[in-house]
């Protein structure tokens, strides 16, 4: 096996023990650490990597949830659903078991958090890899004058599919195939089954003529363009959801100017004047987009939350997480909510970052 070492470096002894140690202490099983760690070592010298069980996968993923330092809804970390499909490293098995994720996720609106563990990379070769940064996107067109109809945020993934042969109807909600690279494949589409993307139209509650601008928006955020890092060992597919925060949606995809860019609109549906920025149009547009997602997911049955709720949750967690003797890092930047920022305790004090393990990382695009 001294080819992946050559290929793509073995992994770090020091990093899979360390996993180990803090797998053992945490489960209450430290009479079995010490074995497991000299069966491990032993295994990586042979191999250059080790396969980690079951229960080591599903607690690292859950701890890599835990140490997302961005995300502001790790109350729940320790009930995310692990997914084990190690043993699935080609594009059509890949898409397959994305389609069976998305179901297992939507539960019929009650959004359950899931992942699923593809192969790692290792001695047969790299892992599988989602090139779609989510299981579901829609699609982004750019038109003759600059426009885009659809998702401005979805061009890039839009074209390299047009490229590969899919076809978009050219709406503004078309959603995207799945762009997967198997091992020792090239880059392949599949298209998603139509039931097993839920989507919630928006109407809102007091304005009748907000349901005519159109506007929708999917149930699960699935992210799938994160590598998935556990005692050294990589998980380049490992997508992951857990339900939504109604801002993600009101005030950033369909709210920012280089995504739907949908405030103009709205504010025109309140007859608010547009072109003095001090009648604050904008900031009104954008509390009545949000109450509108919050509504609609409500009336829908699909699981959602608001980031009033949310920051208290995360606040409890802090505490859980220090009275449990660790230290949770977290992003002010990420963490404080993009609309009434100040309104929500998480805002009026700062956090100690830091990068641990396991954790989920970005990769290059
Ligand atoms: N912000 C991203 C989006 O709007 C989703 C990121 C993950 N969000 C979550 N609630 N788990 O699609």
């Amino acid at each position: 096996m001294l080819l992946f070492r050559s290929r793509s470096g073995a992994v770090d002894e020091d990093e899979a023990l360390r996993f180990l140690e803090e797998f053992h202490t945490e489960s209450g099983t430290a009479e079995r650490a010490s074995a497991r760690a000299r069966a491990v070592r032993e295994e990586i010298r042979r191999t250059g990597t080790y396969r980690h069980t079951p229960q080591e996968l599903e607690y690292g993923a859950r701890v890599a949830w835990r140490n997302s330092s961005r995300c502001i809804g790790r109350l729940y970390w320790r009930s995310l659903r692990v997914r084990d499909r190690r043993d699935v490293a080609d594009a059509a098995g890949v898409a397959a078991e994305c389609v069976a994720h998305l179901r297992e996720a939507t539960n019929d609106g009650r959004v359950r958090p899931v992942i699923t563990v593809f192969a790692p990379d290792g001695p047969e070769g790299k892992g599988p890899v989602i090139h779609s940064d989510q299981l579901v996107r829609y699609a982004g067109y750019p038109g003759h004058l600059g426009g885009v109809t659809g998702d401005p945020a979805g061009v890039g993934a839009t074209r390299i599919a047009t490229g590969l042969g899919w076809q978009g109807v050219g709406g503004p909600f078309d959603v995207l195939p799945l762009l997967v690279e198997g091992r020792d494949e090239p880059v392949r589409w599949f298209a998603l089954p139509p039931d097993a993307v839920l989507e919630v139209p928006l109407t809102h509650p007091d304005l009748p003529t907000f349901a005519g601008l159109g506007l929708r928006w999917h149930a699960v955020p699935a992210v799938s363009n994160m590598t998935l890092e556990i005692g050294g060992v990589k998980y380049p597919a490992a997508p992951f959801n857990g339900w939504y925060m109604g801002t993600e949606i009101g005030a950033r995809n369909l709210a920012d100017t280089d995504r739907y860019d949908m405030l103009p609109a709205v504010a025109d549906l309140l007859g608010l004047d547009t072109r003095d920025d001090a009648t604050l149009w904008r900031d009104r547009a954008l509390v009545e987009l949000n109450v509108a997602v919050l509504h609609s997911f409500r009336e829908a049955g699909v699981t959602i939350t608001d980031h009033h709720t949310e920051a208290r949750r995360f606040l409890s967690h802090l505490a859980r997480e220090e009275s449990a003797g660790r230290t949770c890092p977290a992003d002010w930047t990420w963490i404080v909510p993009p609309l009434s920022a100040s309104a929500t305790p998480v805002f009026h004090r700062l956090y100690t970052d830091a990068d641990l393990r396991p954790n989920f990382v970005r990769r290059a695009p």
